[in-house]
């Protein structure tokens, strides 16, 4: 049965499709990406109304360092100009910014950058907005696999002892609810290394809309389809 009021607690997007936007207009691949900020403004801004306390943006996966300097250089750059100007709206909107992924890559400016916004959007109580950058979910899931094998051996943990719950604890998404729904644009159908444990449950999404063009509506069409979704568990009706 469909239930309009049935709002998703967590929206993941990949937000794919930039690239393909800038060639579509003759443009240089990192103007895509440019482009890509408002849609991320629309996308918090709705999901802020929509009541969505955790909103996840695959930003930047392990993977992406192999794309061509130039795109790598420009995308760092937003990232550092995005977090700067947006952190004084963010506070005002109450967000709270968390990042996921292995920020030690990062240049020393990219990570103080995104340190600050961390500390100065803190206890944000309208919604979390969770930034994957140099995610990958197995990186995520071997940097876990470690730590809990650090425990194991420092004698703190028993084998047997390990749980779900453990695995979910050493996660970078520790505390945060799986994805209930998990968006992916431009009309690719797949999760490119993506919440891969965490995604066990979460309704797919696969709108054709590129990136650059994604709005609140867009974003509005998403909560629909998933309140006409009828999620299971494994379960029978
Ligand atoms: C997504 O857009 C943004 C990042 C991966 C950083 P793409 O750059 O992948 O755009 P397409 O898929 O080439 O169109
Ligand atoms: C996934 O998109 C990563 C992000 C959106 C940040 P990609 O464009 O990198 O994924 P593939 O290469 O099409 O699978
Ligand atoms: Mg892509």
């Amino acid at each position: 049965m469909s239930d309009p009021t049935r709002i998703p607690q967590h929206v993941a997007i990949i937000m794919d499709g930039n690239g393909r936007w800038a060639e579509q207009r003759g443009r240089e691949r990192y103007e895509g990406h440019a482009a890509g900020v408002e849609p991320v403004r629309a996308s918090l801004r709705a999901a802020a109304r929509r009541g969505v306390k955790y909103l996840t943006l695959y930003a930047f996966s392990t993977e992406n360092w192999g794309r061509p300097e130039k795109e790598v250089d420009a995308l760092m750059e937003l990232f550092c100009q995005s977090v700067v100007n947006e952190t004084p709206e963010l506070i005002r909107q109450g967000v709270e910014v968390r990042m996921i992924g292995d920020r030690s890559r990062f240049s020393e400016k990219v990570q103080r950058y995104l340190e600050e916004v961390e500390r100065r959007t803190a206890g944000g109580a309208t919604l979390t907005l969770i930034l994957a950058l140099n995610y990958s979910s197995r990186s995520e899931i071997t940097r876990a696999v470690r730590r809990i094998a650090e425990r194991v051996e420092a004698g703190e943990l028993a084998a047997g002892g390990i749980t779900e719950e453990t695995i979910d604890r050493a996660l970078d998404t520790a505390r945060v609810p799986d994805p209930d729904l998990i968006v992916r644009t431009s009309g690719e159908r797949r999760l490119s290394n993506f919440l891969l444990w965490q995604a066990s449950y979460a309704e797919l999404y696969f709108p054709e809309v590129l990136w650059p063009d994604f709005t609140e509506e867009e974003f509005d069409r998403a909560l629909d389809e998933y309140a006409r979704r009828e999620r299971r568990f494994g379960l029978v009706k």
